[in-house]
């Protein structure tokens, strides 16, 4: 069957050097980037001092718009950062953690960057909820749904978890969450560009991310959504003059907040970053996640197959509709047999209690799929000689 995505590969330069199923953990980088960051230094190097009113100062505003069109986030309700962590401590800081609802309920399979901030805000008087998983792979919903209570201010949670891509059930979650008068947020790093969000929908309550995976948008740019009506009311305490209603008033006294999205924004953007992931944003948008999700169900269930056959360990959901984009493959000695991946350019990553992540994206062909796991027989094959 024609693949119509695959034109799209000669976009990515690293593509023709490398089989790249590692979109998962930093998406390849489209050309258009060499481009962005000439452009960036020209207007560094002519327009100067200037070049903050004439672009880089509304850049941070208009990416945030440029990635909500993706999730179908309404305008000005998404503020940029540097990454995830930061949009939890912009979310943390409007809440004080003082009387009954303080507590904080998550699973264990969140993003472990996540998780630490969460348990370091115990210093601040919230309460941690750690739901555990059974099988390492999946997160026990019904268990997680229980643990929302009256007393539950926030959810922190991933909507695909990075080690298994399981999906969890958003929709549900939200739903019991806002029934108990608790509040979400969803962390749509693994899934933004690879499976569907549409924030409204969900009606979520903050949504977060980063560009550098899914999103082909390189390190340095996060995004943070927030419902409207709450972006109008909530007040955050880490804040700065990009959040101020007349930031170059330099005025000084009780704080003037702006409207969203600059209210959840604090000091001077990270230019350089919003600048480097447009081009990506630009092709996804192009692409369209419907397109590259059905390719996605298509690919790593071919992956799943083909590890079955080897009598692999496979940590992935089986049923296509629960699982995100990456199948992660449990095999002999998988931490070493990842490393010999790299040196052949098959690029992949290993984590513990996942084994090795491949994670295919729509410019991947269904040949790279076997190229890397008939690559991991030779390994295993040869490790095994070489053990005699
Ligand atoms: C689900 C998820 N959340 C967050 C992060 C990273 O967080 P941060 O942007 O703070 O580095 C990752 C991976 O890098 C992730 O997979």
């Amino acid at each position: 069957m024609p693949d119509d995505l695959l034109h799209y590969r000669s976009q990515f330069p690293i593509l023709d050097r490398t089989t790249y199923l590692i979109s998962n953990s930093l998406g390849a980088m489209p050309r258009g980037v060499y481009d962005a960051m000439h452009d960036y230094a020209e207007t560094w190097a002519t327009r100067g001092v200037r070049a903050w009113e004439e672009r880089w100062w509304m850049l941070a505003a208009q990416v945030g718009d440029e990635i909500g069109a993706l999730m179908n986030a309404p305008k000005s309700s998404v503020s940029t950062h540097q990454n995830v962590t930061t949009c939890q401590a912009v979310i943390a800081s409007c809440f004080d953690f003082s009387g009954e609802r303080t507590k904080v309920v998550y699973s264990d399979m969140n993003f472990p960057s996540v998780m630490y901030f969460w348990e370091a805000q115990q210093s601040r008087g919230a309460r941690v909820h750690m739901v555990k998983t059974d099988d390492g792979i999946t997160v026990p919903t019904q268990r997680l749904l229980d643990a929302i209570d009256e007393h539950t201010l926030l959810v922190p949670i991933s909507h695909v978890i990075f080690r298994s891509a399981f999906i969890n059930d958003a929709q549900a979650i939200i739903d019991k969450a806002h029934r108990v008068g608790a509040l979400v947020v969803l962390d749509t790093f693994q899934s933004l560009g690879t499976v569907p969000v549409d924030v409204q929908a969900l009606n979520v309550d903050f949504a977060c991310g980063g560009v550098l995976k899914w999103l082909c948008g390189g390190p340095g740019v996060a995004y943070l959504h927030i419902r409207p009506d709450l972006g109008k009311t909530l007040v955050p305490s880490l804040t700065g003059w990009t959040a101020h209603e007349n930031p170059f008033a330099f005025e000084i006294g009780p704080n003037r907040y702006a409207e969203p999205p600059y209210r959840f924004m604090n000091g001077t953007p990270h230019v350089p970053a919003l600048e480097a992931c447009r081009p990506g944003l630009k092709i996804i948008s192009e692409v369209g996640v419907d397109r590259i999700r059905e390719k996605s169900k298509r690919q790593t269930a071919r992956l799943i197959e083909l590890a079955d056959q080897h009598g692999w360990r496979v940590n992935t959901p089986r049923d296509p509709e629960q699982r995100g984009g990456t199948v992660s493959i449990e095999m002999p000695d998988s931490s070493a047999v990842c490393r010999e991946l790299l040196n052949r350019d098959i690029l992949v990553d290993y984590r513990p209690k996942a084994g090795v992540r491949m994670s295919p994206h729509f410019y991947n062909t269904d040949e790279e799929l076997e190229t890397a796991i008939n690559a991991v027989e030779e390994i295993l094959k040869e490790r095994q000689l070489a053990a005699r």
